[in-house]
């Protein structure tokens, strides 16, 4: 049986895979962190203790004391965020990953970590990016995630550590709200949708993103972090993503639902110029060959699913 770490546990994706995890591998098995205690299953649900990512004392004693063989280092800034102090994106970012890759080697635990869409830039082929090609990306945020899928790739390759990772695209829940994205417009549009029938979107009309019901987030770091090494041959970086749609197809969808939703715009320029130096659609054939990615939600699914669960709420 497993024993894991999670790192930046009160997070969008933090929140659920925590829960998901220990109901995986049984509640004693999960040791969820974070800088702030938040009240609920992640902190009331299994062991819980405070973590600063950067702090590698501290958590050369968590993986020791909780003898933890796989670390999941969720901590980080996200894209928008980013932007508006690129130094803090630096610092949480990288730092936060060197600590926790230099904590995790000497004990040898198997180590995740997200990278994202953001790894791509301008230059890649927008559509059906392929999983290996050119990455330039002009966010910090993205520059974070390039070096840290190198980085990892380099403590497998240097030090034989067991890291594996996944390129998450824009991901849809609503258990935990998102922060600081460029993506968490196809969140908040539920929300709106539900209470007031009308959205007003930051992202622009034909602006195509990949994205991902976080069932099926959570179901690829399981079926990942179990894959059989022998099948690897990208490990710290899979391009993931079920569905690619602009904010017209996800107001479409919504519409299949509530008739009257009334989208309308008013553009953000700096989440639009990162959108816009994002992919619109991933190739990710490389995930189903190697470690079977195998998405259930569709864009109507997730939407039929959302607005009942944010209903309902
Ligand atoms: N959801 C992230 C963001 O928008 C992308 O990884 O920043």
């Amino acid at each position: 049986m497993k024993k894991i770490l999670v790192t930046g546990s009160n997070g969008q994706i933090g929140f659920e895979l925590v829960q998901h995890l220990r109901k995986t591998y049984g509640s004693d098995n999960v040791v969820a962190t974070a800088r702030k205690k938040a009240a609920g299953p992640v902190s009331e649900g299994g062991p819980f203790a405070f973590l600063d990512v950067r702090d590698g004392k501290m958590a050369g004693e968590l993986l020791d004391s909780w003898r933890i063989d796989t670390v999941v280092h969720l901590a980080g800034i996200l894209s928008a965020r980013g932007e508006a102090d690129p130094q803090l994106a630096w610092d949480t970012n990288m730092n936060g990953l060197c600590t926790m890759l230099e904590a995790a080697r000497p004990r040898k635990c198997a180590f995740f970590f997200p990278s994202s869409i953001a790894a791509f830039g301008p230059g890649a082929p927008p559509e059906n990016t392929p999983q290996d090609t050119i990455q330039r990306p002009s966010t910090i945020y993205g520059v974070t995630k390039v070096a840290g899928e190198l980085l990892c790739d380099y403590y497998h390759l240097k030090y034989g550590l067991d890291t594996r990772g996944l390129r998450f695209p824009g991901l849809v829940s609503c258990a935990a709200p998102p922060g600081g994205g460029t993506t968490d417009y196809a969140v908040h549009i539920y929300y709106e949708a539900a209470a007031h029938g009308r959205y007003t979107s930051y992202i622009g009309k034909g602006s195509f993103m990949d994205m991902l019901y976080m069932p099926d987030a959570l179901d690829a770091v399981v079926r990942l972090i179990e894959a059989d090494p022998s099948r690897l041959r990208h490990r710290c970086a899979f391009n993931i993503s079920a569905m690619s749609f602009d904010p017209e197809g996800i107001a479409e969808s919504i519409r299949k639902v509530i008739p009257e939703f009334e989208l309308s715009y008013e553009v953000d320029p700096v989440r639009q110029a990162i959108a816009d130096s994002w992919p619109d659609s991933l190739d990710c054939s490389a995930a189903r060959e190697e470690w079977g990615f195998a998405p259930r939600y569709d864009l109507d699914a997730m939407t039929r699913d959302m607005l009942q669960r944010v209903a309902s709420r």
